[in-house]
């Protein structure tokens, strides 16, 4: 190799360590080896050397070509991965921060009181069961005693599907309530049972306090000597922990489901001193939920001998007691999807419901 190309090799070695991004790199390759680069030029030159002196100088270029185009790859190699270590230290997040509470989203209040509802029932050992939004009228109402013609289905201003002529179809309905996964649960598993079934529920009205969705749990216990004592029991704690309220007054009024027998209504102890509402032991009531022991008819037409089997049944609003517990005052906003309402009213999403930590932030 001549003094020339030792020089060149030398110089673009040296170019090429010092090259500090990919950019100064690529352009000392094209300087070497691109269309016009130094080391294709001495190549073309190669054709005006006598053939002997040609072969030598071209095995020299093609190694001098080599070496260059290897250093070229190796730098390019460090400084890639340098690069990325930069971005790993840049990026580094230290995982052991606690979260920032200052998130832009919020849980929407009816998922914080689904959350505690299902923290409270599940420290109980209720599981949570679902059923469709879209109901037979089977499940909705004749499994429950209210067949055709039953006055209580007047009471439910229900919303029918449409059928395929435009008319329509009495047999499929939007369910108006959570009941009807009471009879798909008896269907399906053996008792003992003790469920809770939290969803979305449907009704052609729409004013002040009601919506044409809104959503309901429905609990549903059968075991062989499951009473009215135990519903009452589990409705008191429930009451207790759900509004924070240790000596929280209920109050079972004696009412009428076709699903359940007895039946009763459950209101909560609330004052209303100084025109302000407040939940506790006080002069007034607030009703919150429907119960009773589930009719024998019901039992039986889910598949469950009401000789060996019994057990009882409720069923609550969610939307009302979320009102009750946090204060908002109009049903219809939780519907609005207005941001600042959801500022207000809204949760912190990372701090879930439990019992042991606290069920609201
Ligand atoms: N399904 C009733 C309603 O929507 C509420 C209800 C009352 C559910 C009594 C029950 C019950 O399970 O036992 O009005």
């Amino acid at each position: 190799m001549t003094g020339d190309a030792d020089d060149l090799k030398a110089a673009l070695l040296t170019r090429i360590e010092a090259a500090s991004d990919l950019k100064e790199l690529d352009d000392v390759r094209v300087e070497a080896l691109g269309k016009k680069g130094r080391i294709t030029e001495q190549m073309k030159g190669l054709g005006a050397l006598d053939p002997e002196a040609r072969k030598a100088a071209g095995q020299a270029l093609n190694v001098l070509k080599e070496t260059i185009a290897t250093a070229i790859e190796a730098r390019k190699f460090g400084l890639e991965r340098d690069a990325l270590n930069a971005k790993l230290v840049d990026d580094q997040v230290d995982v052991s921060l606690p979260a920032r509470p200052e998130t832009m989203g919020r849980l929407h209040p009816i998922s914080q009181t689904l959350d505690e509802i299902i923290a409270i029932f599940g420290e109980m050992g209720f599981a949570v069961a679902e059923g469709p939004d879209i109901e037979s009228d089977y499940y909705n109402f004749t499994a429950l005693n209210m067949p055709a013609e039953h006055p209580a289905r007047q009471m439910h201003d229900t919303f029918y599907m449409a059928d395929d002529q435009g008319g329509v179809d009495m047999t499929t309905v939007l369910r108006t309530h959570t009941s009807p996964v009471q009879v798909r649960t008896m269907e399906s598993q053996k008792p003992p049972i003790r469920i809770i079934a939290p969803g979305r529920t449907y009704r052609s009205d729409s004013d002040m306090t009601h919506t044409p969705m809104f959503h309901q749990v429905e609990g549903l216990v059968i075991d062989k000597k499951t009473h009215f004592g135990h519903l009452k029991g589990v409705l008191q704690d429930f009451c207790s922990a759900y509004f924070e309220i240790d000596d929280i007054p209920l109050q079972f009024r004696p009412s009428y489901f076709p699903f359940t027998e007895p039946s009763a209504e459950v209101d909560i102890g609330c004052s209303r001193k100084g025109g302000e509402l407040t939940i506790g032991p006080g002069e007034g009531w607030l009703e919150i939920l429907g119960c009773g022991m589930v009719n024998p008819k019901v039992l039986a037409m889910s598949g469950i001998d009401p000789d060996e089997y019994q057990g009882f049944a409720f069923g609550m609003g969610i939307e009302r007691i979320a009102m009750l517990k946090y204060g908002i005052p109009d049903l219809r906003t939780f519907f609005d999807a207005d941001l600042r309402w959801l500022k207000h009213y809204g949760f912190v999403p990372l701090e879930a419901a439990s019992l042991v930590r606290g069920l609201t932030p």
